[in-house]
Order: C-alpha cells, then sequence, then structure tokens
C-alpha cells in the first residue's frame, strides 16, 4: 500500500508552556485502519487536531500523498479531503440530524435549503455505510451512539477520505462499540483511511492493521497488528517510566478514613462501578490507578458525595448517602479535583477570595468577617505555596500550574484527615509538580490519609504506599509492595491483560 499521508518532526509547545508533542512522526497508508495508542496526555489528541488543522504545530512538516501540505485550518484540512471526530461532540441538539450533517455545506435550490434533497442525501449515506439513524430526528432527542454516527456522517458529507476518530468508543456500550466498527470497516472497504485513537488493548487487535505507540509527546514505534500481541503492545504503551524521587519514610497506615463496601453505580450498560469494595487507611497513600473510563473518577464521586451509588460508603467513620458535600467537608476532608476551572476554583474572584471560599462560615463573628486574619492568612499561603500572584490577582490570570497550586494550598491548609487528591499536578509545571508532592507526603506523615487518583505512572510509584488497579468497573489488582512493582505489571493491570485472583 502506498504511503498517503506523513507527519514530520511535529513538535507543539501550548501557551502555558507545555510540550504536548516532542518530534513526533506520523503516517498513513491508503485504506488503511490505524490506531494512535498511547496514555492519557501522551499528546495523541494533539498531534490529530494538528492534521486537522484545528491546531498548528510549533515545528514540522506534514506532506499528502507526497506534496507538502500547510494545513492552516480545519476548512482546508476539509478542503484536502481530512475529517475528524472529536470526543467531545458538537451537534446543534435544536437541529434535526440531515440540517446537522449539512451544517455549513447546506444543499440549496436557488436562495431556499433543499430540505428534501439533504434529507435524501443523510438517507443515502446511512444506507451505504448500514447507520441506523432518521434524517429527521431531532440530534437532541438522540442517544449518545446515535449522536456519533451523525457526526461521521458531516464529516462524510463533506466527502472526507482521512477520517479521524478520538477515543470514538470511550462513551459506548460494547454493543454499540461492535457497530461502530461494522461500519468502520464498510468505510475501509470503500477506500477511506481510518484513524483511531484509542487505549483499549483488544479493539486495536480486532480492528486495525497498524498502530502507532505514542509516549510523552514522542512517537515510540509503528506496529503492524499481527507482529504483536497485548503483552507486547503494553509494553511499549507504558514504557520504563522515570520513577521521580520523592523522600518518604515508610508508611505508618492506622485507622480506617474511609471505605467503600460492594458499591455499584450503574451506566448505561455495563455498570460503571460493580460492587467495589476497599479500605483507605491514615498515615497512607492509597492510589486508584486505571486507564481513565475504568471506574475510578466514579469511584472519587462516591467519596466526595457527588453521584448516587448502592452500597456503602464511610468517610471519616460516617455514611455518607445524602450528605451535602459541606457536611462531608467538615467531617475532615478536602478535595482537590480534577477540574479546577469549573470545580476548584471562581473564575471571577480573586486569589484571597479563592481561598477563603471553603471556610467563609467559619470566619465569622457575630456576622462580621475576621477579614483581617483571613488576609494574613492568605497572604502566608501564597508565599508558602510558591503562587505567582498577589491576594487580589483575578484568579483567571494565572497558569494553570499557579491555578492548582491555588486550590492545593488551599485544601491542604485546613488541616484535614483524609484528602482526595484528583489528577493533582495535570498540566502543572515540573517544579510546582515536586512542591505538591511534597505537600501530600508531608500530610501522610502527619497521620493524614491521602486517596490519590492518577493516570500518570510516574506519579503513582513515586507517591503510593498502595495501589488499587481500576478495570471495567472492578478491582483488577491491589499492589501492597510497590517498590518491587515493575510498570509493565501495572501496565498489564490496567489495560486488562491481567489480573490478580484475590482482588475481587
Ligand atoms: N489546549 C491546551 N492548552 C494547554 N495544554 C494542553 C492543551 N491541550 C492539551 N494540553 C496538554 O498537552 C498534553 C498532551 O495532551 P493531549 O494531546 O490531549 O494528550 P492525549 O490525547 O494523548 O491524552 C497534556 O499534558 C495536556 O494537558
Ligand atoms: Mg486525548
Amino acid at each position: 500500500m502506498s504511503e498517503l499521508l506523513c507527519m514530520k518532526g511535529i513538535t507543539k509547545r501550548y501557551g502555558n508552556g507545555v510540550l504536548a508533542n516532542e518530534d513526533a512522526s506520523f503516517s498513513l497508508r491508503e485504506g488503511e485502519i490505524h490506531a494512535i495508542a498511547g496514555e492519557n496526555g501522551a499528546g495523541k489528541s494533539t498531534l490529530m487536531k494538528i492534521l486537522f488543522g484545528a491546531e498548528q504545530p510549533t515545528e514540522g512538516t506534514i506532506s499528502l500523498r507526497g506534496k507538502p501540505v500547510k494545513i492552516s485550518s480545519p476548512r482546508v484540512a476539509t478542503e484536502l479531503g481530512i475529517g475528524m471526530v472529536y470526543q467531545h461532540f458538537m451537534l446543534v441538539d435544536e437541529l434535526p440530524v440531515y440540517l446537522n450533517v449539512f451544517l455549513g455545506v447546506e444543499k440549496r435550490k436557488g436562495l431556499l435549503l433543499d430540505k428534501q434533497a439533504m434529507i435524501d442525501a443523510t438517507r443515502a449515506l446511512c444506507e451505504k455505510y448500514d447507520m441506523p439513524v432518521d434524517p429527521t430526528a431531532l440530534c437532541g432527542d438522540l442517544p449518545v451512539g446515535l449522536r456519533q454516527k451523525v457526526e461521521i456522517l458531516k464529516v462524510l458529507a463533506r466527502e472526507a477520505k482521512i477520517i479521524i476518530l478520538d477515543e470514538p468508543t470511550a462513551v459506548l456500550t460494547p454493543q454499540e462499540t461492535e457497530q461502530l466498527f461494522h461500519q468502520l470497516r464498510i468505510l475501509r472497504d470503500n477506500k477511506h483511511t481510518i484513524v483511531i485513537i484509542t487505549h483499549k488493548l483488544k479493539e486495536m487487535k480486532e480492528l486495525c492493521d497498524r498502530i502507532t505507540i505514542m509516549r510523552q509527546g514522542k512517537t515510540v514505534g509503528v506496529v503492524d497488528v499481527c507482529d504483536v500481541d497485548e503483552q507486547k503492545l503494553s509494553e511499549l504503551m507504558v514504557g520504563s517510566t522515570v520513577r521521580l524521587k520523592v523522600e518518604k519514610a515508610p508508611v505508618r497506615a492506622g485507622e480506617v478514613v474511609a471505605e467503600m463496601k460492594k458499591v455499584t453505580v450503574p451506566g448505561s450498560g455495563k455498570p460503571k462501578l460493580d460492587s467495589v469494595s476497599f479500605v483507605a487507611r491514615a498515615g497512607e497513600i492509597l492510589c486508584l490507578a486505571g486507564v481513565e473510563g475504568n471506574g475510578q473518577q466514579q469511584a472519587i464521586e462516591c467519596l466526595t458525595g457527588q453521584i448516587a451509588y448502592s452500597g456503602s460508603v464511610q468517610v471519616l467513620g460516617e455514611e455518607i448517602l445524602g450528605k451535602s458535600i459541606r457536611k462531608i467537608r467538615d467531617l475532615g476532608m478536602a478535595h482537590i479535583p480534577e477540574d479546577r476551572m469549573t470545580m476548584g476554583t471562581d473564575q471571577r474572584a480573586s486569589l484571597h477570595e479563592n481561598l477563603i471560599s471553603v471556610d467563609f462560615d467559619r470566619n465569622t463573628r457575630l456576622g462580621f468577617l475576621k477579614s483581617k486574619h483571613l488576609k494574613a492568612r492568605s497572604e502566608k499561603q501564597l508565599k508558602d505555596f510558591l503562587v505567582k500572584g498577589e491576594r487580589q490577582t483575578p484568579i483567571s490570570m494565572l497558569s494553570g500550574g499557579n491555578m492548582q497550586k491555588v486550590v492545593v494550598a488551599r485544601e491542604l491548609s485546613q488541616q484535614p484527615r483524609l484528602v482526595i487528591a484528583n489528577q493533582p499536578t495535570r498540566g502543572v509545571d515540573v517544579g510546582a509538580i515536586a512542591f505538591i508532592h511534597e505537600k501530600l507526603v508531608e500530610l501522610r506523615d502527619q497521620g493524614c490519609g491521602i486517596i490519590l487518583v492518577s493516570a500518570d505512572m510516574s506519579e503513582v510509584f513515586s507517591l503510593a504506599d498502595r495501589i488499587i488497579v481500576f478495570h471495567e468497573g472492578k478491582i483488577a489488582a491491589e499492589i501492597t509492595d510497590v517498590e518491587n512493582t515493575t510498570e509493565q505489571q501495572l501496565g498489564r493491570y490496567m489495560l486488562g491483560v491481567e489480573r490478580m485472583e484475590a482482588a475481587q
């Protein structure tokens, strides 16, 4: 098969300084289904956004059929026959399917929209690719699996030859995934070339011809699917990460600070959490590891009172079902949420206001704010946590890393007995990462329990005293001897190649 597309030396530095791609390369053969695999944050989405013209590379070149091209926008990509289905769909709920499909490229009869022609064309595409979508249905009424089909139809209506799908199966049930694969195979048989981002090994083996593996922004390998087994693939994906050095005394685990007993959270199809039980102890860093979407997020949401569940969840000795987040915090729990922009901070407020927001009412006397005390405390927190900003600075002016330091400062200064840290260093600069790690270890040594969720292997290995691995809503392994466990072994549990017999 001839080479259709080639990306070379692609480097992408985002405005916040994050190096998302570093000298990455990628090539496509006409008519293949090509997977891009790699851990979270490996740079997969960025590389594909560059191919689709949605991001511009800092360095690097792209050529199509041997000719250099500059893909300066998605419009240019569309003209070149490249289409992309993003992870988050971009449909207009209020419009019917056929109008979404032809949005921006409407068929017209004179000045008027040619409704019938668009309905017919949509129907013809559905039939050709075996997609059971009603062209006249309202997009807002469709389940997620069908909304995804509409996104694919949009790309097809623009006559894309190269179709990129960013983690399309993350939102699908197993049956819907089967259907999607069936449709992708029909597309391949019709001379389309498909790129699919996924970290599910089974899917790669089942569907794809070749796999490009990315790690830390770089391309670390391209393999023919028939030449590798799942074991080899998981090793390529995980690699051997550098273990960051964090000074840590031996663990002295104390009383139980959180416990889940037979907790189930339903999902569409398979449950998101399937009868999960574990305990977290004082003085210990327990890491909930797993590839995104395997239940660890739901476990955190249960512990912080954000979602409904069946079974029992206890935090600091109390059953939390029905308790408000405020009440759970008052028990002595601090929470560093993953999404600091929407959950962790008030973007309209200053650093000071963000720092005092959690214990505002504990610092009032007779209705008056103890403002002097609070001001001094904020000053100290900003200084202690090396935040680059003044008390009055609006938090929206800060870089992501500094914003995260504000959230961490606020949460860790509450003298918590339990800290839930969800991806606490994602997108944070190296200096701040080390600092946040030190703070977490310091609290642990003072007898606080820490539950850490992290998709970053080196973070898991440098911090965890014990690791619970989630796979498909269940606990696949519990690792107590972290020091003598390899990344490869953890990777096999995370990717479902192996599970520990005694785990559940
Ligand atoms: N718009 C953005 N601005 C700043 N950093 C970003 C942006 N998008 C992604 N990143 C960062 O770039 C790195 C690679 O991200 P991404 O390409 O989304 O990885 P993947 O798709 O493999 O999970 C991550 O560290 C991520 O936080
Ligand atoms: Mg991605």
